[in-house]
């Protein structure tokens, strides 16, 4: 992978070559800052944003204008990463015009390299005209969070032939229509298998086993920063949180005993200033 500013073709490129690519959301500059530098190919400006920073139940309530702001934080940070912006509920649901409008905003405004959508067959044609406006579009399909309850859920997706079946259909509506990569989230290893097989553009899957051409996880999962429940498909590579709260406490600790701020946190002055000071005060 190269160490310029990542692009589509490579990640043809590492998909012809079987070389797996790695993806991360962030939605902030500091922690974008570090995915960066850590060579972690695309970022995902995530509509997990919602849940794992905002504190909301599911991620449809975040609007347009927090996901540009979000974005925008992001992009300010990365130098290297293939920056991709999540559409949110209802951004690209009501007229293909609208959906154009509000892709162009993340790369006009928010300064991402492309889009990503959720939806099988019946987004075909938006993702086609969004292509067709100029904007990359990566699909999402499987479990699509966004139509959690029409799905029955948080649930794996494609677990008997039929529903297998219209995996690999909308994989492949999506490519057609000029989707640059689908995403596939839940669903079993095998049938991420075929579709990766199947499509000449590359997979990336998060729950979908190791045969997609690349992996994707929700940073605050991977960093233990997002405690309200863990998937299946989560590794914790870190306790990031249970480090925040010990640093939290021992300055609360260090507060009440009077052991921070020490001399060397604390600005001085001469003491011949001081001692006018004092004077002053008596006269
Ligand atoms: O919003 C998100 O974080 C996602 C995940 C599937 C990566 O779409």
């Amino acid at each position: 992978m190269p160490n310029r500013k990542v692009t589509i073709p490579d990640l043809f490129e590492m998909k012809k070559n079987k070389e797996k690519f790695s993806m991360l959301t962030a939605y902030d500059y500091p922690t974008a800052l570090i995915i960066d530098k850590a060579k972690i190919d695309v970022i995902l400006v995530g509509d997990s944003v919602a849940m794992v920073v905002m504190g909301h139940k599911n991620t449809l309530p975040v609007t347009m204008d927090e996901m540009i702001h979000h974005t925008k934080a992001v992009t300010r940070a990365v130098e290297r990463a293939f920056v991709i912006g999540d559409m949110p509920f209802m951004s690209y649901n009501t007229s293909y015009e609208k959906a154009i409008e509000n892709a162009g905003r993340f790369l006009k405004e928010g300064g991402a390299d492309a889009v990503k959508l959720e939806g099988g067959v019946q987004v075909k044609d938006t993702v086609e005209a969004i292509v067709k406006a100029g904007i990359p579009v990566m699909a999402h399909i499987g479990l699509t969070p966004q139509t959690a309850s029409q799905l029955g859920g948080f649930k794996v997706q494609g677990k008997d032939a039929i529903a297998a079946q219209k995996i690999i259909e909308d994989a492949k509506a999506l490519e057609d229509a000029g989707a640059f990569s689908v995403l596939l989230e839940c669903v079993p290893a095998p049938i991420a298998r075929i579709v990766t097989e199947t499509l000449s553009v590359p997979t990336v899957g998060i729950g979908a086993g190791s045969f997609c051409d690349g992996q994707v996880l929700v940073t605050h999962d991977l960093l233990g920063l997002f405690d309200r429940f863990t998937p299946k498909f989560v590794k914790r590579y870190a306790e990031i949180g249970k480090i925040m709260q010990e640093a939290f406490v021992a300055f609360r600790e260090e507060v009440k005993k009077g052991i921070f701020p020490a001399e060397e946190h604390s600005f001085m002055m001469k003491e011949e200033e001081l001692f006018k000071i004092k004077n002053f005060d008596k006269d």
